[in-house]
């Protein structure tokens, strides 16, 4: 008997070289390739049960039950799964994540990359990396770095075929290390699907797309060389340009605050004293610290001392996302 029920694992991913933007609203075609990390440790688990006795797709998120806008970003990818099974039944989607949501720290990313392998293979279907790594991405764009392992690359694409992401290099092959300064764990103020319709209004946003294969080959380099140095500058040049574009976007978005900016003086300074350590901001307040596994827990107590950091979350890189039984 066909089983109608599947459960994923999947790990939110940060972003080294950042998606802002895109060319396709509606299918997530990225204005510009992206590099990330997955983050082992942090996750979100989500069951699929596609069940005959529901009138309509349900959701819920660490025990809550969820409406409008986000059970209707899962309704979407659910829909697309019905048409490519050709089934008809509605499905209770129950997703849990170890980490705050919608504060900086992808949660979308994991939320989506755990959903479409759930979904899809509790449909019957058995879509290869690619393919659901394109399914991820209509859900949310930077949802499809986290289907693969490790290191992953996301080519931007031209159209939904074309745009997908691989892995660069497995997860173990560098010890780089995110420790993650949680200064606020409040919902963002503004969404990052309704950031990116307003990059392309700054008009710093073609300066930085300008620049970007440039960035990502420093950046791929650096990973396949495991060049810190290298690293470090590259990730924190393409944070700020990102920042840059969102700040002078009409209207303007701001997501640092004073302790992000605090955290990131220090961090560079640090740097500058021998301690290799970069950062780097997603859309929201707090900072994504990488170092090498062996300085981590220096980078972790030093980041703890500076007030206004609540608390540091820590994560090597970690694998893609996967089925649980
Ligand atoms: O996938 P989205 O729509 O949540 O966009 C992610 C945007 C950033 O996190 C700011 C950058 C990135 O590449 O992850």
């Amino acid at each position: 008997m066909q089983s109608w029920t599947a459960t994923a694992i999947s790990c939110p991913n940060i972003a080294f070289i950042k998606y802002w933007g895109n060319r396709d609203e509606a299918l997530h075609i990225p204005s510009n390739g992206s590099i990330s990390m997955n983050l082992e440790g942090l996750f979100t688990r989500t069951q699929v049960a596609f069940t005959p006795a529901l009138q309509s797709d349900q959701l819920t998120l660490n025990q809550q039950n969820i409406h409008g806008s986000p059970l209707e970003r899962v309704s979407a990818i659910l829909e697309l799964v019905r048409e490519m099974a050709a089934i008809k039944l509605f499905a209770s989607v129950k997703s849990h994540n170890n980490f705050p949501t919608g504060a900086g720290i992808a949660s979308s990313a994991a939320a989506f990359a755990a959903l479409a392998l759930a979904a899809s293979r509790a449909a019957g279907l058995e879509l290869d990396e690619q393919g659901l790594s394109r399914l991820a991405r209509l859900g949310s764009g930077s949802a499809c770095r986290s289907v693969p392992g490790g290191f992953v690359e996301w080519q931007a694409g031209d159209d939904n075929l074309s745009s997908f992401a691989q892995s660069i290099a497995p997860a173990g092959y560098w010890d780089l290390v995110d420790c993650v300064a949680v200064i606020s764990q409040a919902h963002k103020p503004t969404s990052s699907l309704e950031g990116h319709a307003l990059a392309g209004t700054s008009p710093l946003q073609a300066a930085r797309l300008a620049d970007t294969s440039r960035r990502l080959e420093i950046c791929r380099q650096a990973i396949l060389e495991r060049d810190f140095a290298a690293l470090a500058e590259i990730i924190e040049l393409d944070s700020n340009l990102m920042h840059s574009v969102m700040m002078t976007s009409q209207p303007a978005l701001f997501y640092w605050q004073p302790v992000t900016l605090e955290i990131m003086a220090q961090v560079a300074a640090w740097r500058r004293n021998g301690l290799p350590a970069c950062y780097t901001v997603d859309a929201g307040p707090n900072v994504h610290v990488l170092c090498l596994g062996d300085h981590a827990s220096q980078v972790k107590n030093r980041l703890l001392q500076i007030p206004g950091v609540k608390s540091v979350l820590t994560a090597r890189t970690g694998g893609p996302a996967r089925l649980i039984p």
